[in-house]
């Protein structure tokens, strides 16, 4: 059966469908390098030849020369036409998709005159702009310079009732054409048509294919509304893109991406040679608009106004991409109420410290609470403590839980335990029942992960999947117990279960299964899957051996510091009883062996 599907849809299912996902669907691929590579589905092999590029979104073959996006993989593997690969891979995203009638070809030419009309009224916009020197004072004034006049396609509608309409006509456009794209209204009683658009500096809004789909526009003074924007049409859906993405399409590396509230912040963003900024138009984020984040930035950050409406949006926004597997960073200007007013006092470099001290999601959340109770007074300290506790015990991650009670603790002088107790509640932990066994969790000295020994776990068990020697070698030295993070013990085990039975074990088959364990830090999983193991085959020995050294220096340095907490606690009760006495000369000595081994396994690593 033959049938059609809008670009629209093909766009957002190629948007959802991740190359490597779908290609492991149909065959176990292996990390190599940045790729990932397998067994070839289009020519008989026994060495992988097929490579995945992630980055790409690309598939190759070196064997037989096949390559293409994902849906040429399907349209090859099923045997399958353009827009039936589509519907395959809808399914598979889980995206509903109409089937359309050859009749609504018919759509796509309305929407080229739609996009048609629009051009011509930014060019007009434009025109206007250049022949108004008030317009341009004002731009010049907000220090918005010609460059990034002309980049944005800046213009001017002038203050008339019917400039642009009579201009447009003029171009043989129907009225009712120029209506639906939302630039003219009915005047009452049917009496002809009036500018939407009237005294106000021009934003157009231009998608990736750099056709203009609507307009936003300011007023030069203080008259309300301050912004008017196109309303949705049969070409604009506000919720599906982003103000500024034409040019980060463009020009940005796709490294990071900012988004911010307003259309002057993305253009006095660029303006200072910051590449990478967008805006969601005047509504609140999409679950479409977070896609494309992802997939225009590898790093999000947020940096919306510093009100309260901008804080409330920033926090839905965090959820959002979270819910895309996204971990947001949010930068914070101070006193500054959005990034264009940060600019006006400050150069790129300045924004670029805020952007590297930028919080991430439940750092935030953490400075929020505090901005908001006033944690000098008892009452404001419990307040806040039940509030950070909430994001506290959200949190997935017993490391990550720990780390914050920590910082908490130290930062404002609440004792661990009663965090711990509010984060935890009496009962779990008076039964023993947590979700963790506390003494396995690490203490770490600092509030930054990864940690160093963290990132030793996480190599081992990459060196534990890419090699059966390799493997062989680790668990002769190294024991479940000996790794701290709970989601290594479980990779550890998995990787044990899967090497019962088979010579060759996969990544993909390890995610697979650990997604499946309860309580696990998705994040955590996910770095150890897209980290990059470098090394070369002649000191690789050396590699394990520096890591099983790491991991058993930071589990002794911890059972130290654990030990010699307890004897400078117990130093502070100068009237001991016997038994405290006792206890206290026994964790002396213990702390005396620790060092001789910490000293023996340092002197080791000095050999
Ligand atoms: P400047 O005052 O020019 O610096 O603009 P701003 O971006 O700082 O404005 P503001 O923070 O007030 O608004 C942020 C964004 O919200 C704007 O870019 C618009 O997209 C939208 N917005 C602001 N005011 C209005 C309004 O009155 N109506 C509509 N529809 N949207 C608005
Ligand atoms: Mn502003």
């Amino acid at each position: 059966m033959t049938f059609f599907v809008d670009n629209e849809i093909v766009e957002k299912v190629r948007d959802a469908s991740d190359i490597v996902d779908i290609v492991s669907s149909y065959l176990p691929l292996k990390k190599s390098g940045s790729n990932y590579v397998g067994l070839c589905p289009f020519h008989n092999e026994k060495t992988p030849s097929f490579t995945v590029s992630e980055s790409k979104q690309f598939f190759h073959c070196f064997g037989c020369g096949e390559g293409g996006d994902v849906v040429s993989f399907i349209m090859k593997r099923e045997n399958l036409s353009f827009p039936e690969a589509i519907k395959l891979l809808a399914e598979k995203v889980g995206i509903e998709i109409e089937e359309k009638e050859p009749k609504d070809l018919i759509k796509t030419e309305e929407k080229n005159k739609g996009y048609e009309i629009n051009k011509e009224a930014a060019r007009y916009f434009f025109n206007n702009l250049k022949e108004n020197a008030k317009v341009l004072d004002y731009l010049y004034k907000r220090k918005i310079g010609n460059k990034v006049i002309r980049q944005f396609g800046l213009g001017y509608a002038l203050d008339s009732w019917d400039a642009l309409y009579k201009y447009l006509k003029g171009m043989n456009f129907k009225d009712e054409e120029i209506y639906r794209v939302g630039l003219i209204g009915k005047r009452a009683k049917n009496e002809g048509y009036y500018d939407k658009f009237r005294g106000r500096i021009i934003f157009p809004i231009i998608d990736t294919k750099g056709r203009v789909i609507g307009f936003g526009g300011r007023v030069m003074d203080n008259a309300m509304p301050k912004y008017l924007n196109s309303p949705e049409t049969y070409i604009f859906n506000k919720g599906n893109h982003l103000y500024g993405l034409n040019l980060v399409n463009k020009l940005s590396d796709r490294k990071r991406i900012i988004i911010v509230e307003g259309y002057m912040d993305v253009i006095s963003m660029f303006n200072k040679g910051l590449n990478y900024a967008v805006a969601s138009l005047g509504t609140a984020l999409t679950e479409r608009q977070a896609r494309l984040l992802k997939r225009y930035g590898e790093e999000v950050y947020f940096c919306y106004d510093t009100d309260k409406a901008g804080i409330n949006a920033t926090l839905k926004g965090i959820q959002l991409l979270r819910n895309e597997g996204i971990d947001p960073k949010i930068i914070f200007l101070g006193d500054y109420k959005d990034p264009d007013d940060f600019l006006k006092d400050n150069t790129i470099e300045d924004f670029e410290e805020k952007m590297n001290s930028a919080y991430n999601h439940v750092e935030y959340k953490i400075f929020i609470s505090k901005e908001k109770y006033n944690t000098e007074e008892t009452e404001g300290k419990i307040k806040f403590t039940k509030e950070i506790a909430k994001i506290i015990k959200d949190l997935k991650s017993p490391i990550e839980q720990d780390i914050y009670i920590e910082k908490i603790a130290k930062d404002m002088n609440i004792s661990k335990e009663a965090i711990e107790k509010e984060v935890f509640g009496n009962t779990k932990k008076a039964k023993g029942t947590t979700q963790y066994k506390k003494k396995t969790i690490i203490t770490p000295v600092n509030t930054s992960l990864p940690l160093a020994s963290l990132t030793a776990e996480i190599d081992l068990i990459k060196f534990m999947i890419f090699d059966r020697d390799y493997y062989e070698e680790i668990i002769k030295e190294i024991a479940v117990e000996d790794f701290n993070s709970l989601e290594c013990r479980e990779m550890y085990n998995i990787i044990n279960r899967l090497y019962e039975d088979k010579e060759i074990i996969y990544e993909e088959q390890i995610r697979e299964e650990i997604m499946t364990v309860e309580n696990m830090d998705i994040q955590l999983v996910k770095k150890v899957f897209s980290k990059e193991l470098k090394f070369s085959p002649n000191n690789v020995n050396h590699m394990i051996k520096d890591l099983i050294h790491t991991i058993r220096t930071n589990k002794l340095e911890n059972k130290r510091n654990e030990v010699k907490l307890k004897i400078e606690e117990m130093e502070k009760n100068k009237n001991k009883n016997y038994l405290e006495e006792k206890l206290f000369i026994e964790l002396c000595m213990e702390l005396t062996n620790l060092n001789k081994e910490l000293n023996l396994i340092r002197h080791e690593e000095g050999r």
